[in-house]
C-alpha cells in the first residue's frame, strides 16, 4: 500500500508492508532513528510523534492511520538554522543526561507550547506524564519547558500544510467485514497492537480511521449519541459530555497517559471489555445502549448486557459498534474515582463511578456503577433503590454500604484481593454518599 503524509513540513510518499507501524516507517524509510523503540507497548514514550500536531506512540500506530495526515519528530524543531530555544531550555536547564528519552519530551512539550502559552506546573506534568526519564529527573525537564515557553523568539503556530485525507464511509467498512471472514476491526490500536506484539502475530485488520459517521458527539433528544471511534481525549474535553456525563469525562481523562488518550477510543474500550476499563462504569450509570450495525441490520443492546465476561462482548464477527447512545442526567452531583498504584499509565485496581439527586436532604435518584472489583463492572441495583426517598444520614449510608459489600461476596465469593479492595470500596462510598 501506498501512503502519503507531510513529514515535518514536506510532503512525502512510501509503499508500507501489511501492519507496518509508524515507528518502523519513519526509522527504516526515512532515516529518521530520533524516534527509538523502548518498550514497544505504549508505556515509555521514546517513540512518540505528534501526529497533526497531537503526541502518540508510534510504536502503535500503523502507518497506514497516517496517510493525509501531519507528522513530526524532533527534527521539525531545529529545521529552521540551529536548535529550538526549547532545545536549547532543555540545554541549559540540565534537562538532557543520556538523551533518550529526549526527543520525546520535547515534541510533547512542544505540542503543549503550541496550544497553551503559559502552562502551570501541573499542566506540564500532566503533559509529559506518557513520557518516562530515567537519569535526568523531571524537574529540571519540567523547569525547562517553563523556562522555553518564556523566550517568544519562536514560531508559535506550526503553518498548516494540505493534503488530502481520503475519507471512509460507515457502509465500507460494513461491506469489509461481510467480505473477509476473520478480520479483526482496528480502532486506536492500543489494545490490539500490544496483542499482536505480545502473540508476536499479524492479524487482518481492517481500519476504522477517518470516518467521520463514527467520530462524533451528538445530543438527540434526552440521549447523547457517541460515536465508537471518538478518542478519550475528546470524550474528557467534551462540552456536551462535561455538563451531562461528567463521571465519563472525567473517567476519560484518567486513562494511560495523554499519547494513549489521543489514541485510544471508546468503541475499543467497550469491545475489549477489560474488567477495569475506566468508561464502562460510567457509561453504566449512564444506561448507555451499543449500537451494532452490519450489512443492512441495526441492533441495540444494553452495555450491561453486551459485556458477557472479561474480555468478551456479545459482537458477532460482522457486526460493528457503531455509537453508544447514553443518557444526560440533569441536577445530579457526578464524578468518577479510579484507585491505581500511581497517577499516569495506571490500570484501575478499583473504581466508582457516582451521579447522585439529592433535595432537602433525600436521596431522589442514587446510581453507583462499580469497576474492576468482580469479574464484569455492574450497578447494585439494591442499594440504588433502597436509598430512593432515604435521609442523607449515617445510619442509611451505613446500611446502604453493607448491602453493596454483601452483594459483592454473594457475587463472586471472597477473593485473596478482597482483603484489600472492600475496605477501600467501603471508605470510598461512603465518602460518596456522605457527599
Ligand atoms: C500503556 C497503556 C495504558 C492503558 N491504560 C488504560 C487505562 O488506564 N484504562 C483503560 O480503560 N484502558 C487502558 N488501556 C487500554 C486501551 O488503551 C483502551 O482499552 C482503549 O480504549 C482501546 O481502544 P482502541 O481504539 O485503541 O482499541 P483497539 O486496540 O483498536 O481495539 C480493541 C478491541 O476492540 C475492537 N474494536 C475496536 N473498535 C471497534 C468497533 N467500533 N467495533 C467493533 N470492534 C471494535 C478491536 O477489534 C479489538 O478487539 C491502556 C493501554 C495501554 C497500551
Ligand atoms: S516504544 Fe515505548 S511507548 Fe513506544
Ligand atoms: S535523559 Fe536519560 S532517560 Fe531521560
Amino acid at each position: 500500500m501506498k501512503i502519503s503524509f507531510v513529514l515535518n513540513g514536506n510532503k512525502v510518499e512510501c509503499e508500507i508492508e501489511k501492519n507496518e507501524r509508524l515507528l518502523y516507517t519513519l526509522r527504516e524509510k526515512f532515516s529518521i532513528k530520533s524516534v527509538k523503540e523502548g518498550c514497544a507497548i505504549g508505556e515509555c514514550g521514546t517513540c512518540t510523534v505528534l501526529i497533526d500536531n497531537e503526541p502518540h506512540y508510534s510504536c502503535l500506530t500503523l502507518s497506514s492511520k497516517v496517510n493525509g495526515h501531519d507528522v513530526k519528530t524532533v527534527e521539525f524543531l531545529n529545521s529552521k538554522n540551529g536548535l529550538h530555544p526549547l532545545q536549547e531550555a532543555f540545554i541549559k536547564e540540565g534537562a538532557v543526561q543520556c538523551g533518550y528519552c529526549t526527543p520525546g519530551m520535547l515534541l510533547t512539550a512542544y505540542s503543549l507550547l503550541i496550544k497553551e502559552k503559559n502552562p502551570d506546573i501541573n499542566k506540564i506534568k500532566e503533559a509529559i506524564s506518557g513520557n518516562l526519564c530515567r537519569c535526568t529527573g523531571y524537574k529540571q525537564i519540567v523547569d525547562a519547558i517553563k523556562a522555553a515557553h518564556s523566550n517568544k523568539n519562536w514560531d508559535i503556530i506550526p503553518k498548516k500544510q494540505e493534503i488530502e485525507v481520503l475519507k471512509k464511509k460507515k457502509e465500507d467498512i460494513l461491506k469489509a467485514l461481510t467480505e473477509n471472514k476473520g478480520y479483526k476491526v482496528i480502532a486506536g490500536g492500543t489494545d490490539l497492537l500490544v496483542k499482536e506484539r505480545k502473540e508476536e502475530r499479524k492479524y487482518n485488520y481492517i481500519e476504522l480511521s477517518n470516518i467521520d459517521d463514527l467520530n462524533m458527539i451528538k445530543e438527540e433528544g434526552d440521549r447523547i449519541l457517541i460515536g465508537a471511534t471518538v478518542t478519550h481525549t475528546d470524550l474528557n474535553k467534551n462540552e456536551i459530555i462535561n455538563k451531562k456525563a461528567k463521571s465519563l469525562a472525567i473517567a476519560c481523562g484518567t486513562i494511560g497517559s495523554p499519547q494513549i488518550r489521543n489514541m485510544g477510543t471508546i468503541g475499543g474500550n467497550l469491545v475489549n471489555a477489560s474488567p477495569a476499563a475506566d468508561s464502562i462504569p460510567p457509561l453504566l450509570i449512564h444506561d448507555a445502549i451499543c449500537v451494532l450495525e452490519s450489512l443492512g441490520r441495526i441492533k441495540e443492546i444494553p452495555l450491561s448486557d453486551f459485556i458477557v465476561a472479561p474480555y468478551k462482548t456479545s459482537i458477532e464477527e460482522n457486526e460493528l459498534l457503531s455509537c453508544i447512545k447514553i443518557t444526560g442526567l440533569y441536577g445530579y452531583e457526578e464524578g468518577y474515582e479510579k484507585v491505581a498504584k500511581r497517577a499516569s499509565l495506571a490500570i484501575a485496581r478499583l473504581s466508582v463511578a457516582w451521579a447522585i439527586k439529592e433535595k432537602n436532604g433525600i436521596f431522589e435518584d442514587v446510581r453507583l456503577s462499580i469497576g474492576s472489583c468482580t469479574p464484569m463492572p455492574f450497578r447494585p441495583k439494591d442499594m440504588e433503590n433502597f436509598l430512593k426517598g432515604k435521609k442523607r444520614e449515617e445510619s442509611v449510608i451505613k446500611e446502604a454500604v453493607s448491602m453493596v459489600l454483601k452483594g459483592i461476596i454473594e457475587k463472586s465469593g471472597m477473593r485473596p484481593s478482597y482483603r484489600y479492595k472492600l475496605p477501600v470500596l467501603d471508605g470510598l462510598i461512603t465518602k460518596i454518599l456522605r457527599g
